[in-house]
């Protein structure tokens, strides 16, 4: 299919209640694995990168591998840049072939998030490419943005609608209590009543800008459903992705310690990257909607 930015395709998850799998890839075969599960579940699919991994394989390869890969596809694929706190990098990202761009100016004050977001929408709108923006911060690690827990604030709904216009951006990443990592408890507090306000404000009347939940992993399936049913629309999973990555490859070396064929170590990662995200777009609802 043709390549597609992040827009129209979550416009149409928000207006269906479900979620479409946004899922960070730090190489070519995780980006393989993907895109396998999405096909085999006839789903649409954001495909991510956070910025260390982009700037190391180079945003060109990726872009390139990924502009391939996504036109033999029979699913709609975007390719997201997650979380760039530089906005010439996001600039950079664009001009390489992404197809969606997050700035993430959170951890500026209200005036300069605007700012710096505005910057990357005008830039990126000129090219047909969609923007995400954040407000709140989400706390926990994620590749060079960290946000201790004491630093997190939740996102204003009365400031939402605001600094979605002002910015110009596309999506809307709230900040209510999710966070990037791996959770240090079973039930971590969410502020749930907080996205269902900004949902209504936002997109009450008609899906505007859909809204983009950080921080999927470890996140119980039930609290999933319920973050989608509130209008959740683009669920990030990264660090769940680097486990499957390396405790596959760990288990494959323990087992076949003699074995120097590392195309087969490819293809045990991909079985179990590609059956994790087919989890996902059966929890996400996303399945059949491509
Ligand atoms: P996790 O690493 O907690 O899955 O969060 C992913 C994310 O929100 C990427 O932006």
């Amino acid at each position: 299919m043709p390549k597609v930015n992040a827009k129209d395709m979550l416009l149409k998850a928000t207006a269906e209640n479900y979620a479409v799998g946004a899922f960070n890839v730090t190489n070519i075969i995780q980006m393989k694995a993907v895109i396998a599960a999405a096909v085999s579940k006839r789903s649409p699919l954001i495909i991510q990168t956070s910025v260390t991994p982009s700037k190391y394989l180079q945003p060109e390869v990726i872009a390139g591998v990924y502009s391939i890969l996504a036109e033999q596809a029979p699913v709609p694929i975007c390719l997201h840049l997650d979380h760039s706190d530089e906005v010439d990098y996001c600039k950079t990202c664009a001009d390489a072939g992404y197809t969606n761009i997050m700035i993430d100016a959170s951890k500026h004050d209200f005036e300069e998030n605007i700012q710096q977001t505005l910057e990357v929408s005008r830039y990126c709108h000129d090219r047909g490419i969609s923007v995400e923006g954040e407000l709140g911060t989400v706390c926990g690690i994620e590749d060079q943005v960290v946000v201790a827990e004491d630093e997190a604030q939740l996102c204003d709904p009365d400031k939402a609608q605001e600094f979605a216009l002002k910015s110009e951006i596309d999506l809307l990443a709230p900040a209510i209590g999710t966070a990037h990592g791996v959770y240090k408890t079973s039930n971590p507090v969410l502020d749930f009543d907080r996205l269902e306000k900004i949902a209504e404000i936002i997109n009450g009347k008609e899906p505007r800008i859909p809204l983009v939940i950080h921080g999927g992993t470890g996140l119980s399936d039930d609290v999933v459903r319920r973050l989608v049913s509130l209008g959740g629309a683009k669920f990030n999973v990264s660090t769940e992705l680097k486990h499957v990555l390396i405790d596959t490859t760990y288990d494959y070396i323990g087992e076949h310690r003699d074995q120097y064929n590392p195309g087969k170590l490819d293809v045990a990662v991909s079985a179990a990257i590609t059956a994790c995200i087919e989890r996902w777009i059966d929890l996400l609802g996303s399945g059949d909607k491509a």
